[in-house]
């Protein structure tokens, strides 16, 4: 059975742009493979240095993808800093690697272009997600297309180790790169936390009911036929509804006598029906930290014995061990 992995970024709220991109669609290759999730603290390290918000976005991500339907007992699912050994691995990575390489980074250039002063952990921060991928044997990892040099990264690396201290030194990755489905949010921009124009997974139901409503739509009179394509809230509706609802609310939309006010009631209908019966359960789950920790060890315990096995099979290639 081939090995996939999923890193997960903990720095804010999860919304419905990564309920439909990204957690759905990962949570279905447990299907197929040995699974790997993990949360990449070490990651949102390099951009936020708030102890309470890191702490309580890892608690929030844990409880996003168990209430979301990750089975631990099914999958690996841990933290990324319980393993220190992956420090160790991209510390390797960081003597064969060119400098120059990463300096050409997408999100290293894209800090400097913004008159930003970049640390190091963002300079180095394609090494530590090439070690977090290599360290676990994965053979494929799923990521959005923001996310396709960072792979192709790990690829070189992972290349360049077996070239240098023999094939079979380390698993290389195969890219899959998602089509990912794009999300709007409810400004019609792509949904982003960054935009801050997101619906929040867990939002209750008088909040969705209110972000929804928000939602900007044209003001043709009820009778009037009206074009759903390109519109956020058919969009929207479309990424949440079945394909069968989909096309019917088109079809009203079309025929005219079915207003924006409708639409917009439907949707908030669906995204209700998607998150609704998730919602006591998160709030269940993220409210017991402790539980959360001890499902969080547990995977850790099981990533740890993979990790062991790479990391002597590393050393004793590149010279460190006895
Ligand atoms: N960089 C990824 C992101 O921002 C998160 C991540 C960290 C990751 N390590 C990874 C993703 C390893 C896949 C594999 O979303």
């Amino acid at each position: 059975m081939k090995t996939s992995l999923t890193g997960i970024k903990p720095t804010g709220t999860p919304h419905l742009g990564n309920l439909l991109g990204a957690i759905r669609p990962a949570l279905t290759l447990a299907e197929e493979y040995r699974s790997l999730y993990f949360i990449a603290d070490y990651h949102a390290f390099t951009a936020t240095h708030d102890p309470k918000a890191l702490r309580a976005h890892v608690y929030d991500v844990a409880a996003t993808w168990l209430a979301c339907g990750l089975d631990p007992a099914k999958t690996i699912f841990f933290r990324q800093s319980s393993i220190p050994e992956v420090f160790e691995l991209s510390w390797i990575f960081q003597c064969l690697v060119a400098a120059g390489q990463l300096e050409r980074g997408h999100a290293y250039k894209d800090a400097l272009a913004r008159g930003e002063s970049p640390n190091a952990g963002l300079f180095a921060y394609p090494l530590l997600m090439a070690a977090d991928i290599i360290l676990y044997d994965a053979d494929v990892v799923p990521v959005g297309k923001d996310q396709k040099q960072h792979l192709e990264i790990a690829r070189d690396v992972a290349v360049r180790v077996n070239h240098l201290f023999g094939e079979g030194t380390v698993v290389v990755p195969e890219p899959k790169i998602e089509e990912q489905l794009q999300v709007p949010g409810l400004d019609g921009r792509k949904m982003s936390k960054s935009y801050d124009n997101y619906v929040a997974i867990f939002a209750t139901q008088k909040e969705l009911k209110s972000a929804v409503m928000k939602i900007v739509t044209g003001s043709e009179a009820l009778d009037a036929p009206k074009e759903p394509e390109g519109t956020t809230v058919f969009t929207l509706y479309r990424a949440v509804a079945s394909a069968s609802e989909a096309e019917e609310q088109a079809r009203k939309l079309r025929a005219g006598g079915y207003g924006w006010g409708h639409a917009k009631q439907a949707l908030f209908e669906a995204i209700d029906a998607e998150v609704g019966p998730k919602r006591a359960l998160y709030a269940e789950l993220r409210q017991d930290e402790a539980a959360l920790d001890r499902v969080l060890d547990e995977g850790a315990e099981k990533a740890r014995t993979i990790a062991h096995r790479t990391m002597q099979r590393v050393r004793a290639r590149i010279g460190i061990a006895r």
